[in-house]
């Protein structure tokens, strides 16, 4: 037999949708009343917001907890929370006007730069990471968006040690370099590999976007998985106005397989902006010759196919590494390519205004 004590002890553990607060906390179990003789149970549940669709889910989970505990019937009413107990609660609130202000919002001044490249290897992260610290050292707002879920390696290129915090509910991006960043990374344990199927796939990235505090950004790069999988074609669908950037080596074949990551581009309608010719060359310290190592044309093959232009020609040298601060992949703004992602990062900045 359900008493009042029984279904408070029931329902006390259920959350509120909207403060993600139990209604023990919140005070939320307003009125039980049991009718012995027909078994019949009525609860008023006081919540943030009623009249949502988050309601219908807590009644239709109210409703199964108490029949489960033996109730035959069960009457629920629901009321909104005193504007005290809000006001308590309201750091863990979603503010109202969020949906418009997302990154994802039509209202959004983002712009969003995806650095792509039809096979791995080519270096669309390295160029991805010091893209977005180059744009960043302009005095641009820059979020880096680590989308190779699978074979994440942005934090390791970065140098990043730290997590990201759980403020309420959203994820505070780690901040680099002036860079806020986010990666599959941060979530996983001890480079645990991600066994994902498709939907979860799509549904993290979506996450990335929304659950992320990101704040106001002038522009937020994209560090693509290598070739035109899923998670790009989701990154299509979910950013119609995405720009894209192509990453190719200077092999002619290599801007072959660069161009289908281009065709794709067009197909979903992202405007191509510029080629980056990575490992274009490999220039002599002693003698200054430059050697092209991995061939050459491939860059400016890709731009006039693609009819865009190439953005920078990035030759073989590795950073310069530093014990104090490491970051085994990124260009200080005077070595000679952090020069180049310089002016690679201007004439975006010009192109996009
Ligand atoms: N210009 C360069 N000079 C020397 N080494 C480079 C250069 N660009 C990239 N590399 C090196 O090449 C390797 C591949 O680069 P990176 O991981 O950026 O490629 P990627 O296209 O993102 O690869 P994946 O397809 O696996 O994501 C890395 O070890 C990187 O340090
Ligand atoms: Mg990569």
């Amino acid at each position: 037999m359900l008493t009042e004590e029984k279904v408070r002890g029931i329902l006390k553990e259920l959350k509120d949708p909207f403060l993600h607060k139990s209604l023990e906390e919140t005070n939320g179990i307003v009125e039980v009343k049991v009718k012995p003789e027909k078994n019949h149970v009525s609860v008023k549940i006081a919540i943030a917001q009623t009249g949502t669709g988050e309601q219908m889910q807590l009644q239709m989970e109210v409703v199964n907890r108490l029949k489960e505990g033996g109730a035959d019937s069960v009457g629920i009413r629901f009321a909104e929370l005193p504007k005290e107990v809000l006001d308590q609660f309201r750091g863990s609130m979603p503010q109202e006007e969020e949906a418009d202000q997302g990154l994802l919002s039509p209202n959004s001044k983002t712009q969003f730069i995806a650095i792509a490249s039809g096979k791995g290897g080519v270096g669309k992260s390295t160029v991805a990471v010091n893209f977005a610290i180059a744009l960043a050292r302009q005095g641009k707002r820059v979020g880096l968006v680590d989308a190779d879920i699978y074979g994440f390696s942005v934090p390791d290129m970065m140098g990043i040690l730290k997590r990201p915090v759980v403020r309420g509910e959203k994820i505070i991006p780690v901040d680099r370099f002036g860079v806020k960043v986010i990666s599959m990374g941060f979530f996983v344990e001890d480079n645990a590999p991600v066994v994902w199927r498709g939907p979860m796939l799509g549904k993290m990235l979506n996450s990335f976007f929304n659950e992320v505090e990101w704040g106001e950004l002038d522009y937020l790069v994209l560090d693509l998985p290598p070739g035109t999988g899923d998670v790009a074609l989701d990154l299509h669908t979910m950013l119609p106005s995405s720009k894209e950037i192509i990453v190719t080596t200077p092999h002619p074949t290599a801007a072959f397989v660069a161009a289908r990551a281009g065709a794709m581009a067009i197909k979903t309608e992202h405007e191509i902006i510029g080629v980056v010719e990575n490992m274009s060359y490999f220039e002599s310290k002693t003698t200054g010759e430059k050697e092209y190592v991995f061939g050459k044309g491939g860059g400016d093959k890709l731009a006039e196919e693609l009819l865009t232009e190439v953005l920078g020609r990035l030759p073989l040298q590795q950073p310069d590494w530093s014990a104090e601060d490491f970051a085994p992949s990124v260009y200080a703004a005077d070595h000679r390519l952090g020069k180049i992602y310089e002016q690679m990062a201007l004439r975006v900045i010009e192109k996009l205004g």
